[in-house]
């Protein structure tokens, strides 16, 4: 697990219809908050000890303060309605620093496309983008526009002309999405139906794949078992040999090999488990990784090994 540290909640206020914007400052006499990218998150320890992971949503520039929003889910385990009904101005909350599993590419343009609290990820990375004075535009599909989360904002001063509201994909996607442009980065964010008929009809119109960029709130359902085959993995740094059974994760095995390993999710969402990978084909059942960054890391907590060796640099 990343090792958590303390901060103070500085404000709590509402934020649209049914959700709760939290700031959190250093704690008196502490050093100013670790720097973060746009896209970043970062793990909460929830009042009912369950961790959760949220989008910081304010400014990357901000130094002084973390914003988060959070959704009330009916169907809440506990983590996130704890945080909703039982936080309150002055309260210690402990958090990780950042981690970014959704980082901003370079490109020459970038669409940003969310959908409902999805938005999160993408307001640090539209004021970002706004203050460098580049070539952004955001798509926000929101039930109810009048009361979503951050509308006012988005609908008020340099924002504005670049803000679309839409109340769902039935009313037609992006109309940017019909003419694709190799200098353009898609940055998707939402529910997974959202993000997978999205995704399907930018490649459908001609956008390769990887300048699609998502980030999943909660893994994708998979067919895969972890009671997969055995296999290897070989530890390069110290030559070590640990055997990864049926049904253990390569994580676990490590950790009970007396390997340290960094996890917070345990399920290939939050990137903190990633480590490079020296040799051999991995089995990746991440939603962190590229394509092309899979050839090179793997998340621990989660994928698996093709060949019957893996070989980590650790
Ligand atoms: S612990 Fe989060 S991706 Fe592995």
């Amino acid at each position: 697990m990343s090792t958590l540290f303390s901060v103070l909640v500085d404000a709590v206020t509402p934020e649209g219809d049914d959700c709760v914007r939290l700031r959190l400052v250093a704690r008196t006499g502490q050093d100013d908050l670790p720097r973060f990218e746009p896209g970043a998150h970062i793990d909460v320890m929830t009042p009912s000890g369950l961790i959760r992971q949220y989008s910081l949503c304010g400014s990357a520039e901000d130094r002084t303060g973390y914003e988060l929003c959070i959704k009330r889910e009916a169907a809440s385990r506990g983590g996130s309605e704890s945080l909703c009904a039982g936080i309150r101005r002055g309260m210690e909350l402990r958090i990780s620093p950042p981690r970014n599993a959704f980082m901003l590419p370079d490109a020459q343009r970038h669409i940003l496309i969310g959908g409902g609290i999805g938005i999160t990820p993408l307001l640090s990375m539209m004021m970002y983008l706004q203050g460098r004075n580049a070539d952004w535009q955001l798509h926000y599909y929101t039930r109810d526009p009048g009361r979503a989360p951050f509308g006012d904002m988005l609908r008020q001063g340099p924002y504005a002309p670049r803000v679309q509201f839409s109340r769902s994909l039935k009313n037609g996607y992006p109309d940017v999405l019909d003419t694709p442009s190799p200098d353009t980065a898609i940055m998707l964010c939402g529910p997974d139906g959202f993000m997978n008929a999205v995704f399907s009809h930018a490649v459908a119109a001609g956008w390769q794949a990887d300048q699609v960029h998502t980030e999943y709130f909660r893994p994708t359902e998979t067919t895969h078992a972890l009671s997969d085959r055995a296999f290897d993995v070989v530890l390069a740094r110290s030559g070590q040999t640990v055997n990864v059974p049926a049904g253990q994760s390569i994580a676990a095995a490590l950790l009970a090999a007396g390997v340290d390993v960094d996890l917070s999710c345990e399920q290939g969402m939050c990137g903190a488990c990633v480590v490079p990978l020296v040799a051999g084909e991995g089995d990746h059942r991440d939603m962190v990784l590229t394509a092309e960054e899979q050839g090179r890391s793997i998340a621990l907590c989660c994928s698996r090994s093709r060949s019957p060796s893996l070989t980590l640099d650790l």
